[in-house]
């Protein structure tokens, strides 16, 4: 790395550029990392837009030309932040430039992009990869996986996952999230992946069989976009005169299954959940004790200990912000000063670097290597819904 530094090249300046982009700010501020992230050049389509935002955030360099700008021989490490169906090109011509990669999740649209993308990965032996399950560096979340693997919850029985939102009402115009060409998947993929990501990395398990799953399109058709989302999920995207297209994907996806050590698990992901907008959730029942987890309540994590005396048993909520008992924690604020949504950007950011600077990540990050196996699922899922089966995920692998 060119004098401990890492040059970032960031490809997307919409909802995950704003995110990604703070990260970068902010990371090498609150921790002390092996490498300094320079924020060398922002990529997008829209030229008078990425001006704007390049000054805004404090990036060096703005391109409409993700080519261009990956060929750069200063950049190491290239992050993309488009559309699903994006991901495979740039990902496939960032590796075989040399580049490290960090790409937003689900890693691909498709099993094949993923598929494809995860050979890429392990061909390109110098370049390191990332996926952004950025959930995972939710102080409370990662708190849970340490709690498992130290043995406090034992055989895991029950998984619960839920992922639950409520924006996609009828009159929210034909945003790429509805179109499978772009998306791959709706809800599923979107939400899904979370919580199956979470689920793999809390228990340390992995889930080997969906038994069944329904996915339903409850709109089936919306207006047409004049103008896409200004960078929340729709917030801002305007609809033309009426005319309307068709969507192309699920509105929810629920699917039971079951994992590698034994464990029965429900997966709800939805963005009809009328009332939650973002619950994003998962709760654990063991032989010696129970986790659960929300995202409406992020700061904190509960615990039963089932060893605990039955006159005082009960749930413990855990603010997980102490350090430097906490992940996460010591970089921050004194206890109970809690962390929100872009913290855990900042904190995958800084990890990134800790990894790329030689060091140890706080809790593991997943490369394209993981993250195949969470797009298996969604996979087996879909199938499971589409011809209403069971499906092992041995099933989908070849060779
Ligand atoms: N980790 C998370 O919690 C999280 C949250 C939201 C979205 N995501 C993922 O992030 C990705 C982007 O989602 P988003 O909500 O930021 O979308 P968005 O629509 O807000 O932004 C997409 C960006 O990609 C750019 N883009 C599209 N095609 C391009 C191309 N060919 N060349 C260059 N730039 C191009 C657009 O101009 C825009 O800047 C998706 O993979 C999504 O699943 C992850």
């Amino acid at each position: 790395m060119a004098g401990q530094s890492i040059n970032v090249c960031l490809i997307g300046q919409k909802f995950m550029g704003r995110a990604h982009s703070n990260a970068y700010l902010k990371a090498g501020k609150f921790f002390d990392l092996p490498a300094e992230l320079v924020m060398d050049t922002i990529v997008a389509r829209n030229r008078a837009e990425l001006d704007v935002f390049a000054k805004r955030w404090g990036w060096k360099n703005a391109s409409i030309d993700w080519r261009e700008a990956i060929k750069n021989p200063l950049i190491n490490l290239v992050d993309v932040t488009t559309p699903n169906n994006k991901h495979r090109e740039i990902v496939i011509a960032a590796l075989e430039a040399g580049k490290h990669v960090a790409c937003e999740k689900p890693l691909a649209a498709t099993l094949e992009d993923a598929r494809i993308m995860r050979d890429a990965a392990k061909k390109a032996k110098k370049s390191k990869t990332f996926v952004w399950y950025s959930y995972r560096r939710v102080p409370a979340v990662a708190l849970a996986h340490r709690l498992v693997k130290e043995g406090r919850i034992g055989k895991i029985y029950h998984v619960r996952a839920y992922y639950l939102q409520d924006w996609a009402g009828p009159n929210v115009p034909l945003v790429w999230r509805f179109s499978k060409e772009q998306a791959g998947s709706g809800s599923h993929g979107d939400l899904g992946a979370h919580i199956i990501d979470m689920a793999r990395f809390i228990t340390g398990e992995e889930i080997t069989e969906v038994i069944g799953a329904a996915q339903d399109t409850f709109i089936k058709e919306r207006t047409l976009v004049t103008e896409e989302s200004k960078g929340g999920i729709s917030g801002g995207a305007t609809a033309g005169s009426g005319k309307k297209g068709k969507v192309s994907v699920d509105d929810h996806t629920t699917f039971l299954a079951r994992m590698s050590g034994g464990a029965i698990a429900t997966f709800e992901a939805t963005r009809f959940a009328t009332g939650y907008h973002n619950k994003n959730g998962l709760e654990i029942h063991g032989e010696k004790g129970a986790l659960r987890f929300n995202f409406e309540d992020m700061p904190y994590l509960d615990f039963f200990d089932r060893s605990v005396d039955s006159k005082l048993a009960g749930w413990t909520r855990i603010p997980a912000s102490r350090a430097p008992e906490h992940p996460y924690a010591s970089a921050w604020w004194p206890t109970a000063h809690h962390q929100g949504y872009e913290h855990t950007f900042i904190n995958m950011a800084a990890d990134i670097c800790r990894v790329l600077g030689g060091e140890q990540p706080e809790v593991p990050i997943p490369d394209f290597e993981d993250a195949y196996k969470t797009q298996e699922v969604l996979e087996a899922a879909t199938i499971s819904a589409t011809e209403r089966r069971g499906v092992k995920i041995s099933e989908l692998r070849r060779g």
